[in-house]
């Protein structure tokens, strides 16, 4: 109901209890059409569901759709017969207890379908085991084989059930179904042998002549042509274009197998099926005495044979009747007419008990043999109410039958009703509705009863008739409210009954019913003979069909109207026992046309089908009941204390609740569990609000929920920070934990290293030797000395001396390499004087240190600077060196300004244009210089005419003069450093002394003796490095040697004992210079 109250505004209301006005048809009418125009075709009333027949195929049947209703509330979805199918299980199965579902309506309104549907529905949602899978085939494959037999196209509906059938459905403990019973009421045996126009015959006998093979036609003695048999053909429509009998032939064929039929069964069952079809074409003609003689022996003969009688006595039997007479039996002939009756009485006999018999058999295939207790829900699907133009026993019959179950309907709904209001402790309020008890006991009531006089009239002896029995019906319930005949009926509607006609007043409206032929078809007779040939019958299911004792019975059979009765107080009292749930089909209009809705046939359906009484009864006392907790859980958010929680009693709440919305007294009444609502309309307005509150409850629980959702992804996203964080740092401390157990092994390789240190190399000390190696390799990687005259080398640790030793060779020799790759010629030339110069003047003469950093110059004169005389004079002779020198005579000791000429092979004395002295060096004799610094250099020469005597002489670049001069002579070991004094040759044989001192001014002159005095200033020994820009330039570390600025090498090596001359030997004795030829 709850999915009711939200879709009403749409489509109508899906249950009519919450119509407003539910007296009125219109308005019961305008909501049916409203739902079905949209192709909603249930609507509900209360638990009863209103189906109106969509005639077309409606994607509402669908698994998905059974699955949805499958175990939900039944208010909670719209109605469906789905939810009717699945509270009757649920119920069940909760409370152990049996149901039916009661499904009517009227010809085509859709009762098979929906009984159908419900169950496929369980077939298909109830538990299964594979043991049980035959259970439910044969549950599901039972109707085919039941249609066949019991259906037929009449001109209501293409596959109309002429039979009522209940079908017991048998559930276990768990809620499978393991097995089913079916009752059968009622087939219309009239139409084995008689249609109307429009109509055929029972869809088996199509079936079989369209689907079935050649072979089996032919042993059944039938062709396919349905023309060809009368009991096919009076309806004129042997084939009907939305019928195929071929296809469901083999659905039929498929069937008996699964239902357990054996080949014999269904050979003696299509033998029965073409015997009726033979029967059929049997003709009668008069002989000469007016006796019934059968035309052609032919379809008697294939009747004897398939139903396995002897011939000639069938043939008797058709043709008379036997008749006793105290002891004698006496057989009389019968005329043509009673012989057509009574083969007609035979073919529908034959059928009618085959027919049960089936119904026998599939019963026997669907019991359950397990002997525990079963519930079970019932499927009723039965005749509606009928009114046709004529309406004769049968529709008597059924609307009886409506009659008794609208009877059964309102007894429990009203049961149902006063129950619950006993049970809730509400006082019981009197229900207007009409009781048709009063016509149920119209009819079935014993002696008095319509039954009972046509029973009576049946058996009375002498001339009864059909106006006999009307009479006897007018003269003993003419007196009744609903029973009128034309005799008995006023002016008014006299005209609209007949002399054989009576009118019934149902429940549903008025019926009348043409008494002829109600005798005959409640005698239903078969003679007593024809009896006697099927008892004899050889096929096993006539002789099942035609019992032997049943000729020893001498009582007389009940008649067709006791029996049905009988069948419908049992089926009573079997619905009585269980819970109800109703299904009230409609149909919408007769063409069986999708979509349109005749308002006046609908109406009509509603009437008679009890709707607006149902209606009614639903309504009488409340519109609606619910249990208080639903009700507090659906409606609390429209009261702020029972909002969002109400912590109390729920009937505590409910009532609090309603005074808030402000129901009135007269709108509710307060029962133990449940609460009663009188009006639609205060619970409309209930809804409204709630409708109305809903949208507000909708954002503030969506905003609780972001907020839940925000939360919970933070928690989330928190939580796996600190899990990533803890991991982290478990990473971090188990990180350091292997750094340190790892520091602690390589201390420990260390130390045990150390300790191994001096022991060859073993496991122990390998890695500790190899550590020191590689730390000194690095270490001396950037200690290597830079250059040549860089003697430090970093200490290496004991195990690696030699390695060093030899490292340091290589290096010094690369260094030198290097150095030597940079010297250039010229300064090769210098260096080698520079030697020269070291082996004669180191330590002996002053000046000598501070000389060092002076480089040589090639000369102190150009060419250029000489008198070209001169130039002419010792042309031939190329000029090495020139120099201005000071000349001291031999004899006065002046001074005289000259140039020193030195050539390959001799030094000349020039003076302007003049040679004054020439020296060869070949007769050199030596060349003496002081020890102090006075630049005196005097050239011994041989005593000969051609020499004046030695050359004394005064230069400036005292060293570099002595060492070219003397290098050119190649005469270095002549060359003398003397102290005090030298003697030196004046010529002539005569000899001069020159003395040296040490006085304040440096001085030459020839003192008192005659002795040239040389008076020199001794010379502070100079910082080396301020004259050592020579050396700086050209000792280049990044072509040879370095680039120190602060030239600590020359000072190391300058200031130590050792001079460059051993320095370079050094070198020369390590074979670096030679190797790389470059000294
Ligand atoms: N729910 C449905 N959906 C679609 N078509 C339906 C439905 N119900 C019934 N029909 C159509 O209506 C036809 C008649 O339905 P059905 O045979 O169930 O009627 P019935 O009430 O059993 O009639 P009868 O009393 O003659 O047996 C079906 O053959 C089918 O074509
Ligand atoms: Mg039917």
């Amino acid at each position: 109901m709850e999915g009711a109250l939200i879709a009403r505004d749409r489509v109508g209301v899906q249950d009519f209890v919450l119509l407003d006005s539910h007296t009125s048809e219109t308005a019961f009418l305008n909501n049916l059409r409203k739902r079905y125009q949209e192709n909603l075709i249930y609507t509900y009333i209360g638990t009863l569901l209103v189906s109106v027949n969509p005639y077309k195929e409606l994607d509402i049947y669908t698994m998905t759709q059974m699955q949805l209703y499958r175990g939900v509330n039944f208010f909670e979805l719209p109605p469906h017969l789905y939810a009717i199918a699945d509270n009757a299980y649920r119920v069940m199965c909760s409370e152990y207890n049996n149901h039916f579902i009661l499904i009517s309506g009227e010809s085509g309104a859709g009762k098979t379908e929906a009984s159908k549907k419900i169950l496929q529905y369980y077939a298909v949602t109830c538990p299964t085991t594979e043991q049980l899978q035959i259970v439910r085939d044969r549950l599901l494959l039972s109707n085919p084989v039941l249609e066949a037999f019991g259906n037929a196209k009449t001109l209501r509906n293409d596959n109309s059930s002429r039979f009522g059938k209940y079908m017991d459905i048998q559930f276990d403990f768990k809620g499978a179904p393991v097995g089913g019973h079916i009752l059968s009421y009622l087939i219309e045996k009239s139409r084995v042998v008689h249609q109307n126009h429009g109509e055929r015959n029972f869809h088996i006998f199509y079936q079989l002549l369209e689907g079935g093979d050649k072979d089996l036609l032919c042993w059944l003695g039938l062709e396919r042509n349905p023309q060809k048999y009368s009991y096919l053909i009076q309806g004129r429509c042997a084939k009907v274009f939305s019928i195929n009998d071929k296809n469901d032939w083999k659905i039929v064929r498929k069937a008996f197998s699964i239902i357990d039929f054996t080949e014999k069964d269904i050979e003696h069952l299509l033998g029965i099926v073409a015997s009726v079809l033979h029967f059929g074409n049997i003709q009668f003609e008069e002989d000469s005495n007016g006796h019934a003689i059968i035309r052609n022996g032919t379809q008697i003969k294939w009747i004897s044979k398939l139903l396995g009688v002897h011939l000639s006595i069938l043939q008797e039997a058709l043709t008379h009747r036997k008749i006793e007479a105290r002891s004698e039996e006496v057989l009389s002939p019968l005329n043509v007419d009673l012989a057509f009756y009574a083969r007609d009485a035979v073919a529908k006999a034959i059928y009618g008990r085959t027919f049960t018999w089936l119904v026998n058999k599939i019963n026997g295939s669907l019991a359950n043999k397990d002997s525990t207790r079963k519930t079970v829900i019932g499927l009723l699907d039965i005749y509606g109410f009928e009114v046709l133009d004529t309406n004769s026993f049968e529709q008597f019959c059924i609307n009886y039958c409506n009659e008794k179950l609208q009877q059964l309907l309102i007894e429990m709904t009203l049961k149902a009703e006063q129950e619950e209001y006993e049970l809730e402790g509400i006082e019981w309020e009197p229900i207007p509705y009409f009781n048709n008890k009063i016509i149920c006991d119209l009819v079935e009531q014993k002696y008095k009863g319509i039954i009972s006089i046509l029973d009576e009239e049946c058996l009375r002896p002498g001339e009864a008739t059909d106006l006999s029995f009307l009479e006897k019906l007018e003269e003993k319930v003419g007196d009744h409210a609903h029973f009128v005949t034309r005799k008995l009926a006023d002016q008014k509607t006299r005209k609209s009954i007949d002399w054989v006609d009576f009118r019934l007043l149902h429940y549903a409206g008025e019926v009348t019913y043409c008494a002829v032929g109600f005798l005959e078809k409640n005698n239903d007779l078969l003679y007593r003979n024809l009896k006697e040939v099927l008892c004899n019958s050889k096929n096993v299911i006539i002789r099942d069909c035609f019992l032997l004792s049943e000729l020893d019975n001498r009582r007389r059979p009940e008649t067709v109207a006791t029996q049905f009765k009988n069948s419908l107080t049992s089926l009573i009292e079997i619905l009585m026992s269980k819970e109800p749930s109703y299904v009230r089909c409609i149909k919408p209009n007769e063409n069986k046309e999708p979509g349109k809705f005749d308002d006046y046939l609908i109406r009509h359906q509603v009437k008679y089908l009890g709707l607006m009484e149902h209606l009614r009864v639903r309504r009488a006392g409340f519109a609606y009941r619910r249990k208080y907790e639903l009700f507090l859980q659906r409606y609390k958010s429209l009261c702020p204390a029972t909002w969002p929680h109400w912590r109390g009693p729920a009937a505590e709440g409910v009532e609090k609740l309603i005074k808030h919305i402000g129901y009135k007294p007269e709108e509710y009444k307060l029962g133990r569990t449940k609460i009663f609502i009188r009006f639609p309309k205060t619970l409309f307005a209930t809804e409204d609000a709630f409708e109305f509150r809903k949208h507000l409850l909708v954002s503030r629980l969506q905003a609780k929920y972001k907020g839940c959702l925000g939360k919970r992804e933070y928690q989330k996203k928190r939580e796996a920070a600190i899990k990533l964080e803890a991991c982290w740092r478990g990473a971090l401390a188990r990180k350091e934990a292997k750094r340190r157990t790892w520091a602690v092994q390589i201390i420990r390789k260390f130390i045990n290293g150390f300790i191994n240190r001096k022991n060859p190399l073993c496991p122990e000390n390998v890695e500790f030797v190899r550590l020191v190696q590689y730390t000194y390799f690095m270490k001396l990687r950037d200690h290597v000395p830079k250059n040549v005259l860089d003697k430090s080398w970093l200490q290496p640790p004991s195990i690696l001396e030699e390695t060093s030793q030899m490292l340091q060779k290589i290096c010094i020799r690369n260094l030198v390499r290097k150095y030597c790759r940079g010297v250039t010629a010229e300064k090769k030339v210098q260096l080698q004087q520079k030697v020269v110069a070291s082996a004669i003047f180191r330590g002996k003469k002053e000046g000598y240190l501070q000389s060092i950093n002076q480089p040589f110059m090639d000369t102190r004169l150009k060419e250029n600077d000489i008198n070209p005389k001169v130039l002419q004079l010792i042309h031939g002779e190329k000029i090495k060196y020139v120099t201005p020198v000071v000349k001291y005579d031999r004899n006065g000791f002046k001074a005289r300004e000259r140039l020193l000429v030195l050539t390959q092979a001799s030094a000349y004395v020039v003076e302007m244009a003049k040679i004054k002295q020439k020296i060869d060096y070949a007769t050199l004799k030596g060349i003496s210089t002081s020890n102090l610094s006075d630049g005196m250099v005097v050239i011994h020469v041989p005593e000969d005419n051609k020499q004046k005597g030695d050359v004394i002489l005064q230069c400036e670049h005292i060293f570099e003069t002595v060492t070219k001069l003397c290098m050119l002579a190649n005469k270095q070991n002549l060359v003398k450093v003397v102290q005090g004094s030298l003697q030196f040759r004046v010529g002539s044989g005569k000899e001069g002394t020159m003395i040296f001192t040490v006085g304040q001014e440096p001085q030459i002159f020839k003192a008192k003796d005659g002795q040239l005095t040389v008076a020199g200033r001794h010379v502070k020994t100079e910082n080396p490095a301020s004259t050592s820009s020579w050396l700086q330039g050209s000792v280049n570390p990044d072509k040879g040697l370095m680039r120190n600025r602060n030239c600590s090498w020359s000072l190391s090596w300058l200031g130590t004992e050792r001079s460059l001359q051993d320095e370079i030997s050094t070198h020369l004795s390590t074979g670096t210079f030679d190797a790389i030829g470059l000294l």
